[in-house]
C-alpha cells in the first residue's frame, strides 16, 4: 500500500549523522541457519532486507531510540519485541520513512532510509497501526481501490487481490462492506491491502495486539504463510509466546536499545536455561523462601525471581534435577511447606524479564 510522506513537524533534523563504528552492545548470539533463511524458499541468499546501526531518535527530552542496531535476514519473520515505551513503534515508523532519525544508518532492501525514501516507500508494506481501509466499502473494492491507486490494471488488481485473499484467508468476507468487519477480519483485510504491491519487505506494527486468541491464530497462520510465499516480516510484538512460536529471529529492545538477539531459543538460554518453579503452601513464605535459597544454594545474581503468581518462585537450574533436589532440601530444611516442585524450560516472558531487569533482583 503507498504509504504518506514523512509527517511534517516530527522533529527531525535535516539529515542523519554517520553511525557509530561499533555494533551493537550485546553479544551476538549463535545466528547460524538465520542467514540461509532466503534458501527454505529456493532463492539465492540475498543481502540483509534491513540494516540498522546505531540509530537515535528523541522526542525532546526522551530518548525513544538510544542507538539500535540490528539486522532483519532477507526471507525471515524477525520480531522486535520489547515492553510499552521500548522504541518499538518509532524503529519501525524510521524504516517505513514515516519518521527520521536523529543519528545513525538505516537500510531497508539496501536503500538508505533518508536519502532514498521514496524508493523505500515503493518497495514496503506497512499494516499494523496505521490502518487506512475505508469504511464504506467492501473488502473487494478496497483491495481493487488499493491496487488501481499502485497502478495495477483493473484486470491484474482483480488477479492480485484474488491472490492475497486466498493468503491472509478473508474470501467468505469480500463482498461485506469493511464496517462490518470483525477486528480479525479487518486486520486480515489490511494485511491482505499491504499486499496488493507485493512488497518484498512488509512491516506490522503489533498485528495481533487487541485480537482475541482464535483472530491472532489466524493471522499467524497469514503470516506464516506469506513468509513461505517468500515476504520478509518484520513485526513488533508484546506476545513473547508467539513470537517463539513463529519467529526466525527476535531483537529484543528495552530502552532503545537492542539488549539481546537470537532465535527465541537462543535468547530464552542466555536468559538462564532452565528453572526450578516451587509453589509454595502460603504466598507470604515467598520473601523467607528467597532468603532461605540465596543463603544456601550457591546462585548467580538474579537466579531467584518471583513467579507468575503470588505463591511461585524460580530459581535458575543449570544443574537440572540436582537443583529440584537442592532447592527441594533448602526449603525443607528451613520449615518452608512446598505445595509444588518441578523443573522446566524458560518460558520466553520469563527470558524477557531476567533480559530487563537488573541482576540480583528476587522477590
Ligand atoms: N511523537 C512522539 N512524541 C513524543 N514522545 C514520543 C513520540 N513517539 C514516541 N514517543 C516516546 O518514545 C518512547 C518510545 O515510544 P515507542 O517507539 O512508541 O515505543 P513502543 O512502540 O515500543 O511502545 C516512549 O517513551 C514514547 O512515549
Ligand atoms: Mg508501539
Amino acid at each position: 500500500m503507498a504509504l504518506p510522506a514523512a509527517a511534517p513537524g516530527d522533529g527531525a533534523p535535516p539529515g542523519p549523522a554517520p553511525a557509530p563504528a561499533n555494533g551493537p552492545a550485546t553479544a551476538g548470539l549463535a545466528t547460524a541457519g538465520l542467514a540461509t533463511a532466503g534458501l527454505a524458499t529456493g532463492r539465492q541468499p540475498a543481502p540483509p532486507a534491513v540494516e540498522v546501526a546505531g540509530l537515535v531518535k528523541a522526542y525532546g527530552p526522551v530518548t525513544a531510540l538510544d542507538g539500535a542496531t540490528l539486522t532483519v535476514p532477507a526471507g525471515s519473520l524477525t520480531a522486535l519485541l520489547g515492553p510499552n515505551g521500548a522504541g518499538k513503534t518509532t524503529l519501525v515508523r524510521i524504516l517505513a520513512t514515516l519518521t527520521r532519525p536523529d543519528r545513525g544508518q538505516a537500510r531497508v532492501l539496501g536503500l538508505d532510509v533518508a536519502r532514498q525514501a521514496a524508493q523505500v516507500r515503493e518497495r514496503i508494506g506497512l499494516t499494523g497501526q496505521f490502518a487506512g481501509l475505508d469504511d464504506g466499502l467492501t473488502g473487494r473494492d478496497n483491495l481493487m481501490l488499493i491496487g488501481c491507486l499502485a497502478g495495477l490494471r483493473r484486470r491484474q488488481a482483480r488477479a492480485r487481490a484474488a491472490e492475497v485473499v486466498e493468503l491472509v484467508g478473508i474470501g467468505e468476507a469480500l463482498g461485506r462492506v469493511a464496517r462490518t468487519y470483525s477486528g480479525g477480519m479487518r486486520r486480515r483485510l489490511d494485511l491482505a491491502a499491504s499486499l496488493m504491491t507485493r512488497p518484498a519487505l512488509l512491516v506490522l506494527d503489533e498485528p495481533t495486539t487487541g485480537l482475541d486468541p482464535a483472530s491472532r491464530q489466524r493471522l499467524w497462520q497469514a503470516l506464516d504463510g506469506l513468509r513461505k510465499d517468500g515476504t520478509t516480516l518484520l513485526l513488533t510484538t508484546q506476545y513473547l509466546e508467539e513470537a517463539d512460536r513463529f519467529a526466525d529471529l527476535v531483537h529484543v529492545l528495552h530502552h532503545g536499545r537492542v539488549i539481546a538477539s537470537g532465535t527465541a531459543a537462543g535468547v530464552k538460554a542466555r536468559a538462564g536455561g532452565r528453572v526450578v518453579t516451587a509453589r509454595l503452601e502460603r504466598a507470604d513464605a515467598v520473601p523467607q523462601a528467597a532468603r532461605v535459597l540465596a543463603g544456601r544454594l550457591a546462585l548467580a545474581p538474579g537466579a531467584i525471581r518471583a513467579g507468575a503468581a503470588p505463591d511461585l518462585i524460580t530459581v535458575a537450574a543449570p544443574g537440572g534435577a540436582r537443583d529440584v533436589a537442592a532447592v527441594a532440601a533448602a526449603l525443607a530444611a528451613a520449615g518452608v511447606p512446598v505445595a509444588e516442585l518441578g523443573l522446566r524450560q524458560p518460558s520466553l516472558d520469563e527470558a524477557f524479564l531476567a533480559l530487563t531487569e537488573p541482576a540480583g533482583s528476587a522477590p
